[in-house]
């Protein structure tokens, strides 16, 4: 019935992102062909898989460590690197692209992708701000591109939203969500809108908490304590902005207040932009709203 069967995928970035989506792919049994910038940053990109693996082999295979060897190397045999988009997509089933936030240069690229990959394959893209019905103008399948968004961790996060476009096609939509509920994830459904679900409610929080300390109204370990102790929230509103990086939500707001200017949940943020143009982006550079021990 299926018409759509996803068993070979190509992952195009090796970031934080693209990494995470190759390797929870490459679990579920799948064939990845994983694309990067250059021969050294692939190398990068496969050795952050090999920890992350070893990780999950720990944890699943605590009393069996020689299955758990089996599995990492099955695991990794099941991912290819490259550097040549335009053949990656060749044998292509679906491509999901995680390059960096940058509508230019994801145009450029699918506009190749296009080119080079046959008419079934299926094309998504991971972007948390840009819009997808956008990105997918520069190619002559907008029935075969939605947006698949993943969250960091990708091997921990449980969460897909799969993103259809107008143009979706409801046969596209179907093997999105059959192929992320494929690779162990639970998919929901979201129109084309900024910030999809969970960053359409996130950022403006985030962003809330940012304007009370601002105010002053509280400190910002006060407002993390109040909301992990008073609402049940894993993590507080700065310890969560450390950790995204300030770069990116400030990069989001900022895009969203270009767009819609006249929404106040979308202003940016002064401390932020300070905070970001002094190289302080949270917990990767060792300091955002808080101090981090850089050896941990
Ligand atoms: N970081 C997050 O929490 C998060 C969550 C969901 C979605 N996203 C989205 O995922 C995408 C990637 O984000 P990330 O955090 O993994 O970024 P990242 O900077 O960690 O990784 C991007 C990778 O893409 C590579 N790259 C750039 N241009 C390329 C090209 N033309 N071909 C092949 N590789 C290329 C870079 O070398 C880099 O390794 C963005 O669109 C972002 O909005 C990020």
């Amino acid at each position: 019935m299926a018409k759509y069967a996803i068993k070979n995928v190509t992952v195009i970035g090796g970031g934080l992102m693209g990494s995470g989506i190759a390797q929870v792919t490459a679990q579920a049994g799948q064939n990845v062909t994983l694309v990067e910038v250059n021969a050294d940053v692939l190398k990068k990109t496969e050795a952050s898989i090999a920890t992350s693996l070893a990780r999950v082999a720990k944890k699943l295979y605590k009393d069996k460590p020689s299955d758990g060897e089996k599995f990492i190397a099955e695991t990794r045999g099941r991912i290819k690197g490259s550097t040549d988009p335009v053949e990656s997509v060749k044998q292509a089933d679906l491509v999901v692209e995680a390059i960096i936030e940058n509508i230019d240069i994801k145009h450029k690229l699918f506009k190749d992708l296009d080119a080079a990959a046959p008419p079934s394959t299926l094309f998504a893209s991971n972007t948390s701000s840009l819009s997808i019905g956008e990105i997918a103008s520069v190619t002559n399948r907008k029935d075969r591109f939605g947006g698949l968004h993943f969250f960091n961790p990708v091997p921990v996060m449980k969460l897909l939203e799969v993103i259809r476009t107008p143009e979706t096609s409801e046969e596209t939509y179907q093997a999105f969500m059959a192929w992320g509920k494929s690779i162990g994830k639970v998919c929901i459904t979201c129109k084309d809108t900024p910030g999809f679900v969970v960053n359409r409610l996130l950022v403006p929080y985030m962003a809330e908490a940012v304007r009370m300390y601002e105010r002053g109204d509280a400190s910002a370990r006060d407002i993390d304590t109040a909301m992990k102790l008073g609402a049940g929230y894993p993590m507080g509103p700065f310890e969560l902005n450390d950790y995204v990086g300030l770069d990116t939500t400030n990069f989001i707001l900022e895009g969203w207040h270009k767009k819609m200017p006249d929404n106040p949940l979308f202003e940016p943020l002064e401390s932020m932009k300070k905070l970001v143009s002094e190289g302080k982006l949270g917990m990767k550079s060792g300091e955002g709203y808080y101090k981090y021990d850089k050896k941990k």
